[in-house]
């Protein structure tokens, strides 16, 4: 016999037909003539309520000893329930258990259980109502977002993970080092003849570059993969590998740029507003009661947009004591980017034209010769979200930066050759995926928005 998932019997109801289906049990509860099971398969967050009556013939010495985390493959007939709470009820005609999960031993019982807690058993957590909500909403999203591309005309480009390049210039790059060996020489195991790479290679840190030459091909392109940073930033906010999705456009500008970046994020969170809504809702009623009312003022407003130096003027004159304090020239920390979302646009907020020595060197000089054509955006309870900018598409301009900074001219000799052979105006941004998502829940830390965090200190699993 076939068997169908529980989002499929949910959906198409078939009533009064034997069906099969396999998962893990949730809770058991008795009554006079029968037990009630509650089995969960991980296709939804809904249960199926099983009814096994004290008839089966393995009632007494099974169906009585079945425990939260068991699985079990149950056939029976589909009826409407009586009961509150569901639609349908599964009558069992015959249960199996596939393997046990003792009650003393198994740690995910019943009660609900702190995220911190579920953060180390990792292997387990999925089965819980939130982190399989999560990944469920995760699953679509990624969909989503190749589903507005796509449709969009834009081209995925898979860039490479190992790079000889450093894109953002910060230097927190995962090395990349292996001896190479010659073949006479790994018969003897005598010295390396060098690097495998050559020179020194790392994980990358973003696609951009890449995805630059692409671009300036193919018009629009897209990447959407797993980047690393080697920063020690233990914060909710901050993973060492994460995903990021880079859109890059060629002819386009930093206000194209931006209304790409805002109808992104629109369509995203309408996208699971209409796929993931019962997900979304679990999330609604523990973790963020004003969820919806969130989402949809994201989905129903346009952002708002300053400048660097005008949201620093706000900041110098708000009266607010920040623990790091503002002035022009330095970096936003998180709290001036919630404060400037929260309590000035309340809402999300697109910054422009920060000083061009806080930002990577590919980005395009203003006429002022002080700020860069970049944006971010800001949101509410997160901060930044996205970071892009205009390109430095003028061969002299990024040369004279990129010597300012000491890049070696002869590593980036095919960047520049983009700004030599046919250069376009050309911008992008990058969205990251995991602090998307914890937008998406309301999920406090990132280390649950992502099935294995990797943190400084942890790459368990
Ligand atoms: O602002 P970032 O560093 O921008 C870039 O990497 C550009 N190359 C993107 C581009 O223009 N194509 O990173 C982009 C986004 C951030 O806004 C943030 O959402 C996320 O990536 N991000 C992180 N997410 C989790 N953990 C970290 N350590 C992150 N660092 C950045
Ligand atoms: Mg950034």
């Amino acid at each position: 016999m076939h068997s169908i998932s529980i989002k499929d019997i949910l959906t198409r109801k078939p009533l009064g037909e034997k069906i099969e289906i396999k998962g893990w049990l949730k809770t058991r509860r008795d009554s006079k003539d029968f037990s009630f099971l509650e089995i969960n398969d991980g296709s939804c967050l809904a249960n199926i309520q099983v009814i096994a009556a004290s008839a089966l013939k393995n009632y007494q010495d099974t169906v009585l000893h079945l425990h939260t985390g068991c699985s079990l493959l149950v056939q029976g007939v589909l009826n409407e329930s009586p009961a509150k709470g569901q639609e349908v009820e599964l009558h069992a005609d015959l249960l199996e258990v596939y393997g046990w999960a003792e009650p003393d031993k198994y740690p995910l019982q019943k009660k609900r259980h702190s995220f911190e807690f579920l953060r180390s058993i990792a292997h387990l957590r999925p089965r819980t109502n939130s982190i399989g909500a999560i990944t469920r909403i995760r699953s679509s999203l990624s969909f989503g977002v190749h589903k507005f591309f796509q449709e969009r005309g834009f081209v995925q480009v898979h860039t490479p993970i190992i790079t000889t390049s450093d894109c953002e210039g910060a230097g927190e790059m995962f090395r990349v080092s292996i001896p190479l060996h010659s073949d006479m020489e790994k018969q003897n195991e005598s010295a390396p003849v060098g690097d495998f790479f050559g020179k020194p290679a790392n994980l990358t840190v973003s696609g951009q570059l890449q995805a630059e030459v692409y671009a300036l091909a193919l018009g629009k392109v897209y990447t959407f993969g797993p980047t690393f940073r080697a920063e020690n930033s233990n914060t909710s906010r901050h993973l060492a590998e994460f995903w990021m999705i880079e859109p890059e456009m060629a002819f386009c500008d930093l206000a194209e740029n931006m209304t790409l970046a805002e109808s992104f994020l629109k369509y995203l969170i309408g996208y699971v507003l209409e796929n993931n809504k019962d997900d979304i809702q679990l999330f609604a009623k523990f973790i963020d009661k004003e969820l919806f009312k969130k989402l949809k003022a994201v989905l129903n407003n346009p952002f708002a947009r300053t400048t660097y130096s005008d949201a620093v003027a706000i900041l110098e004159k708000s009266g607010k004591v920040f623990d790091f304090p503002v002035r022009w020239g330095v970096d936003f920390q998180a709290e001036h980017e919630q404060f400037l979302c929260e309590e000035v646009f309340n809402g999300p907020v697109f910054v422009t034209d920060y000083p061009r020595e806080i930002k990577p060197f590919y980005m395009r000089l203003n006429n002022d010769n002080q700020t860069v054509a970049a944006m971010d955006l800001l949101l509410p309870g997160i901060g930044e979200i996205i970071g892009g900018s205009q390109r430095e598409e003028r061969y002299d301009f990024l040369v004279s930066r990129m010597k300012e900074l000491n890049l070696d001219l002869e590593e980036y000799s095919w960047y520049l050759d983009l700004r030599n052979f046919g250069t376009v105006p050309h911008s992008g941004f990058g969205l990251g995926f995991e602090r998307f998502l914890q937008f998406i829940t309301s999920m406090n830390n990132i280390r649950d928005v992502i099935p294995f965090p990797r943190t400084p200190g942890s790459a368990s699993y």
